[in-house]
Protein backbone atom coordinates (compact mmCIF):
# COMPACT_ATOMS: atom_id res chain seq x y z
CA UNK A 1 0.00 0.00 0.00
CA UNK A 2 1.25 3.31 -0.46
CA UNK A 3 1.38 6.01 2.09
CA UNK A 4 -1.15 8.56 1.43
CA UNK A 5 0.18 11.59 -0.51
CA UNK A 6 2.45 10.01 -1.54
CA UNK A 7 3.74 12.33 -4.22
CA UNK A 8 6.02 11.68 -7.25
CA UNK A 9 9.24 13.75 -7.87
CA UNK A 10 9.89 12.96 -10.92
CA UNK A 11 7.14 13.06 -14.02
CA UNK A 12 7.48 12.02 -17.54
CA UNK A 13 4.86 12.95 -19.97
CA UNK A 14 4.24 12.25 -23.63
CA UNK A 15 2.18 15.09 -24.73
CA UNK A 16 -0.23 13.34 -27.42
CA UNK A 17 -3.29 13.69 -29.17
CA UNK A 18 -2.39 18.18 -30.92
CA UNK A 19 -2.86 16.54 -34.39
CA UNK A 20 -6.45 14.90 -33.36
CA UNK A 21 -7.30 17.76 -31.33
CA UNK A 22 -6.81 20.06 -34.62
CA UNK A 23 -8.35 17.65 -36.98
CA UNK A 24 -11.69 17.62 -35.09
CA UNK A 25 -11.70 21.20 -35.50
CA UNK A 26 -11.44 20.92 -39.15
CA UNK A 27 -7.95 23.09 -38.54
CA UNK A 28 -4.56 22.19 -39.52
CA UNK A 29 -2.58 19.76 -37.58
CA UNK A 30 0.15 22.77 -36.12
CA UNK A 31 -2.58 24.38 -35.18
CA UNK A 32 -2.96 21.10 -32.63
CA UNK A 33 0.67 21.76 -31.13
CA UNK A 34 0.38 25.49 -30.61
CA UNK A 35 -2.96 25.09 -28.39
CA UNK A 36 -0.22 21.86 -27.04
CA UNK A 37 2.27 25.03 -25.96
CA UNK A 38 -0.74 26.63 -23.49
CA UNK A 39 -0.93 22.48 -21.74
CA UNK A 40 2.73 23.09 -21.38
CA UNK A 41 2.32 25.89 -19.20
CA UNK A 42 -0.78 24.56 -17.26
CA UNK A 43 1.47 21.02 -16.68
CA UNK A 44 4.48 23.20 -15.35
CA UNK A 45 2.42 25.25 -13.22
CA UNK A 46 0.99 22.08 -11.80
CA UNK A 47 4.46 21.04 -11.44
CA UNK A 48 6.05 23.90 -9.18
CA UNK A 49 2.69 24.47 -7.40
CA UNK A 50 3.15 20.78 -6.09
CA UNK A 51 6.27 21.02 -5.76
CA UNK A 52 7.44 18.15 -8.31
CA UNK A 53 11.32 18.21 -8.25
CA UNK A 54 11.70 17.14 -12.24
CA UNK A 55 9.16 17.13 -15.41
CA UNK A 56 10.20 15.30 -18.63
CA UNK A 57 8.66 16.52 -21.57
CA UNK A 58 8.78 14.44 -25.03
CA UNK A 59 8.17 17.51 -27.30
CA UNK A 60 9.92 15.86 -30.42
CA UNK A 61 10.95 11.94 -30.75
CA UNK A 62 13.39 11.05 -33.22
CA UNK A 63 10.71 9.43 -35.42
CA UNK A 64 9.02 12.84 -35.34
CA UNK A 65 11.47 14.15 -38.18
CA UNK A 66 9.34 11.53 -40.63
CA UNK A 67 6.62 13.60 -40.57
CA UNK A 68 5.29 15.83 -43.26
CA UNK A 69 7.86 18.69 -44.36
CA UNK A 70 5.36 21.26 -43.57
CA UNK A 71 4.63 19.91 -40.15
CA UNK A 72 7.86 19.84 -39.28
CA UNK A 73 8.49 23.21 -39.82
CA UNK A 74 5.58 24.21 -37.70
CA UNK A 75 7.44 22.54 -34.77
CA UNK A 76 10.06 23.99 -35.29
CA UNK A 77 9.15 27.66 -35.08
CA UNK A 78 6.98 26.53 -32.49
CA UNK A 79 10.17 25.58 -30.28
CA UNK A 80 11.92 28.99 -31.65
CA UNK A 81 9.03 30.84 -30.52
CA UNK A 82 8.84 28.80 -27.14
CA UNK A 83 12.98 29.73 -26.89
CA UNK A 84 12.44 33.21 -27.41
CA UNK A 85 9.53 33.95 -25.35
CA UNK A 86 9.49 31.33 -22.35
CA UNK A 87 12.88 30.75 -21.30
CA UNK A 88 13.11 34.27 -19.08
CA UNK A 89 9.68 33.38 -17.45
CA UNK A 90 10.95 29.60 -16.91
CA UNK A 91 14.37 31.23 -15.17
CA UNK A 92 12.32 33.46 -13.46
CA UNK A 93 10.15 30.87 -11.84
CA UNK A 94 13.30 29.20 -11.13
CA UNK A 95 13.28 26.09 -13.72
CA UNK A 96 17.01 24.65 -14.90
CA UNK A 97 16.10 23.88 -17.64
CA UNK A 98 17.70 20.57 -20.02
CA UNK A 99 17.16 19.33 -23.67
CA UNK A 100 18.06 15.78 -23.76
CA UNK A 101 18.15 14.14 -27.75
CA UNK A 102 20.14 14.36 -31.11
CA UNK A 103 20.59 18.23 -31.00
CA UNK A 104 22.88 17.85 -34.72
CA UNK A 105 20.09 17.29 -36.70
CA UNK A 106 18.46 20.25 -35.35
CA UNK A 107 19.10 24.22 -36.87
CA UNK A 108 22.47 26.26 -35.44
CA UNK A 109 19.99 28.80 -34.59
CA UNK A 110 17.55 26.07 -31.93
CA UNK A 111 20.80 24.60 -31.15
CA UNK A 112 22.22 28.13 -29.87
CA UNK A 113 19.34 28.85 -28.05
CA UNK A 114 19.11 25.18 -26.38
CA UNK A 115 22.29 25.36 -25.54
CA UNK A 116 22.09 29.48 -23.51
CA UNK A 117 18.91 28.73 -21.91
CA UNK A 118 20.66 25.86 -20.40
CA UNK A 119 23.76 27.84 -19.24
CA UNK A 120 21.42 30.84 -18.19
CA UNK A 121 18.89 28.32 -15.97
CA UNK A 122 21.83 26.12 -14.46
CA UNK A 123 21.61 27.42 -11.56
CA UNK A 124 18.30 27.44 -10.64
CA UNK A 125 16.57 24.99 -8.01
CA UNK A 126 12.77 25.13 -8.12
CA UNK A 127 11.85 22.43 -11.00
CA UNK A 128 14.32 20.89 -13.53
CA UNK A 129 12.32 20.67 -16.78
CA UNK A 130 13.55 18.13 -19.19
CA UNK A 131 12.80 18.79 -22.92
CA UNK A 132 13.24 15.80 -24.69
CA UNK A 133 14.08 16.64 -28.51
CA UNK A 134 14.76 14.52 -31.41
CA UNK A 135 15.09 11.76 -28.34
CA UNK A 136 14.57 8.14 -29.06
CA UNK A 137 14.94 5.55 -26.53
CA UNK A 138 16.50 3.36 -28.46
CA UNK A 139 19.13 6.07 -29.38
CA UNK A 140 19.63 6.79 -25.60
CA UNK A 141 20.64 3.57 -25.36
CA UNK A 142 22.87 3.48 -28.27
CA UNK A 143 24.56 6.43 -27.29
CA UNK A 144 25.50 5.67 -24.12
CA UNK A 145 26.66 2.04 -25.49
CA UNK A 146 28.92 3.38 -28.03
CA UNK A 147 30.70 5.95 -24.82
CA UNK A 148 31.63 3.26 -23.34
CA UNK A 149 32.70 0.96 -26.12
CA UNK A 150 34.79 3.46 -27.35
CA UNK A 151 36.59 3.26 -23.36
CA UNK A 152 36.79 -0.67 -23.83
CA UNK A 153 38.29 0.15 -27.53
CA UNK A 154 40.74 2.53 -25.85
CA UNK A 155 42.02 0.21 -23.24
CA UNK A 156 40.98 2.01 -20.43
CA UNK A 157 37.94 -0.13 -19.70
CA UNK A 158 37.20 -3.85 -19.53
CA UNK A 159 33.45 -5.35 -20.64
CA UNK A 160 32.91 -7.29 -17.46
CA UNK A 161 33.19 -4.16 -15.67
CA UNK A 162 30.33 -2.29 -17.41
CA UNK A 163 27.47 -2.60 -15.06
CA UNK A 164 23.76 -1.47 -14.91
CA UNK A 165 25.14 1.58 -13.20
CA UNK A 166 27.99 2.13 -15.36
CA UNK A 167 25.66 2.39 -18.34
CA UNK A 168 23.53 4.55 -16.49
CA UNK A 169 25.58 7.24 -15.76
CA UNK A 170 25.92 7.46 -19.50
CA UNK A 171 22.21 7.72 -20.74
CA UNK A 172 20.36 11.41 -20.69
CA UNK A 173 19.25 12.32 -17.20
CA UNK A 174 21.97 9.93 -15.71
CA UNK A 175 22.00 13.14 -12.61
CA UNK A 176 18.92 13.06 -11.90
CA UNK A 177 16.38 10.08 -10.03
CA UNK A 178 14.41 8.10 -12.89
CA UNK A 179 10.91 9.24 -13.27
CA UNK A 180 8.50 7.80 -10.75
CA UNK A 181 4.78 8.97 -12.65
CA UNK A 182 4.51 8.37 -16.51
CA UNK A 183 1.79 10.32 -18.17
CA UNK A 184 0.80 9.98 -21.20
CA UNK A 185 -2.70 12.02 -23.04
CA UNK A 186 -3.88 11.19 -26.73
CA UNK A 187 -5.28 7.33 -25.20
CA UNK A 188 -2.88 5.45 -26.64
CA UNK A 189 -1.18 2.63 -24.12
CA UNK A 190 2.37 3.02 -25.23
CA UNK A 191 5.96 4.35 -24.17
CA UNK A 192 6.73 4.79 -28.19
CA UNK A 193 10.34 4.74 -27.49
CA UNK A 194 10.14 7.46 -24.79
CA UNK A 195 12.46 6.58 -21.58
CA UNK A 196 12.93 2.86 -22.11
CA UNK A 197 15.95 2.48 -19.74
CA UNK A 198 15.04 5.41 -17.27
CA UNK A 199 11.06 3.81 -16.97
CA UNK A 200 12.07 0.26 -15.81
CA UNK A 201 10.04 1.08 -12.47
CA UNK A 202 7.92 4.00 -13.29
CA UNK A 203 3.91 3.72 -12.34
CA UNK A 204 2.38 4.16 -16.01
CA UNK A 205 -0.82 6.52 -16.10
CA UNK A 206 -2.97 7.04 -19.54
CA UNK A 207 -5.91 8.87 -20.52
CA UNK A 208 -7.97 9.42 -23.39
CA UNK A 209 -7.82 13.45 -22.72
CA UNK A 210 -6.33 14.87 -25.87
CA UNK A 211 -2.99 17.02 -24.89
CA UNK A 212 -4.69 20.66 -25.95
CA UNK A 213 -7.02 19.93 -23.32
CA UNK A 214 -5.16 18.85 -20.51
CA UNK A 215 -6.25 20.73 -17.24
CA UNK A 216 -5.06 20.88 -13.54
CA UNK A 217 -8.26 18.16 -12.89
CA UNK A 218 -6.51 15.68 -15.29
CA UNK A 219 -3.23 16.31 -13.75
CA UNK A 220 -4.77 15.79 -9.73
CA UNK A 221 -6.58 12.73 -10.83
CA UNK A 222 -2.77 11.06 -12.02
CA UNK A 223 -1.43 12.34 -8.74
CA UNK A 224 -4.35 10.83 -6.68
CA UNK A 225 -3.99 7.39 -8.45
CA UNK A 226 -0.21 7.32 -7.95
C1 LIG B 1 2.17 14.78 -30.34
O1 LIG B 1 0.89 15.01 -30.90
C2 LIG B 1 2.87 16.03 -30.05
C3 LIG B 1 4.01 16.45 -30.66
C4 LIG B 1 4.70 15.68 -31.71
C5 LIG B 1 4.64 17.77 -30.36
C6 LIG B 1 4.51 18.27 -28.97
C7 LIG B 1 4.91 19.69 -28.90
C8 LIG B 1 4.29 20.65 -28.18
C9 LIG B 1 3.15 20.39 -27.29
C10 LIG B 1 4.73 22.08 -28.27
C11 LIG B 1 6.13 22.37 -27.89
C12 LIG B 1 6.51 21.97 -26.54
C13 LIG B 1 7.74 22.13 -25.98
C14 LIG B 1 7.97 21.68 -24.58
C15 LIG B 1 8.89 22.76 -26.70
P1 LIG B 1 0.50 14.32 -32.28
O2 LIG B 1 0.73 15.31 -33.37
O3 LIG B 1 1.23 13.02 -32.43
O4 LIG B 1 -1.03 14.08 -32.10
P2 LIG B 1 -1.90 12.94 -32.78
O5 LIG B 1 -1.53 11.65 -32.09
O6 LIG B 1 -3.29 13.37 -32.48
O7 LIG B 1 -1.59 12.92 -34.24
Amino acid sequence: MNPPNRKPRHLAVIMDGNGRWAERRNRPRSLGHRAGVRAVQVCLEFCLEQGIEALTLFAFSSENWNRPAEEVGALMKLFLRMLDNEVEELHRRGARIVFIGERGEFSQLIQDKMARAEALTRNNTAITANIAAGYGGRWDIVNATRRLAAEVAAGRLRPEEIDESMLNRQLSLADQDPPDLFIRTGGDLRVSNFLLWQLAYTELWFTETLWPDLDETTLRQALDDF
